[in-house]
């Protein structure tokens, strides 16, 4: 047990998906794991162990923004010896060619900070995906429906933006779009010596007023919890 994870030790796979909301972990580990069991509710964030293909893999809540999605990933990586996180979430779409529905996967992640900034100071590290996992999640994305793009993206540490003219440099700059946890993850990835990844899908257009249908959402959803499960496990 942790302070925010009581799971116990050998609970936790070497392979965990995060998706922010805790209810999508649930919903995820029921769909796609077979014989899941929850290992964590600490605090309502639920995380769930089973497997997928015969692989096992731990989906478990990371809550929304990078000090919350820090916690989580440091405890997973240091106590219980996590190796493969891949964060599966939504994002807001910040290029035309990016429409809702589509499948981000993140090379990048830019931040005005992150809960690293204290050990960075005047460095401006470079978060990155890790490129095996990257790789092989743009080749499982191919065989799916949604359109995929791969490239830069804006974790951002507010959700309610006041800083229209920064989405426009972004926007000019190729950023294709907004979320809130992946440049942490892949700061901590990075430190701990183990691989990341984020695959989003776009929920909502900051050019455009557009939103994700909620009955939309699920099916999505899934395409991306898939491309992630085959990107950890490109064998299977
Ligand atoms: N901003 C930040 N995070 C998000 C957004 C957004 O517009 N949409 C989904 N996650």
């Amino acid at each position: 047990m942790t302070v925010h994870i009581g799971a116990n030790p050998g609970d936790i796979a070497e392979t965990v998906l995060m998706p922010g909301d805790p209810l999508r972990a649930e919903w995820a580990a029921q769909t796609f794991l077979e014989d899941a069991v929850c290992v964590n509710r600490v605090r309502g964030m639920l995380g769930f162990t089973g497997t997928w293909h015969g692989n096992r893999v731990t989906i478990h809540g990371s809550g929304m923004g990078m000090p919350s999605l820090s916690i989580y990933a440091n405890e997973l990586i240091r106590n219980y010896g996590a190796q493969t996180l891949i964060r599966i979430g939504s994002c807001g779409a910040m290029q035309e060619h990016v429409n809702v529905r589509d499948v981000i996967i993140a090379m990048t992640a830019s931040a005005i900070s992150t809960p690293s900034l204290g050990i960075f100071r005047e460095l401006n590290f470079a978060p990155c995906a890790n490129y095996e996992l990257l790789s092989a999640a743009v080749k499982a994305a191919g065989e799916k429906e949604s359109a995929c793009h791969v490239g830069g993206i804006y974790s951002s540490d507010v959700f309610y933006d006041e800083r229209p003219d920064l989405t426009e440099q972004m926007t000019r700059h190729g950023v294709l779009g907004v979320e809130m946890e992946a440049a942490e993850l892949y700061n901590l990835a990075a430190r701990y010596g183990v691989r990341a990844l984020a695959v989003l899908t776009v929920s909502d257009h900051l050019l455009r007023e557009e939103a994700l249908p909620s009955e939309d959402r699920e099916r999505s959803f899934g395409d991306m919890v898939e491309i992630a499960l085959h990107a950890a496990f490109p064998d299977s």
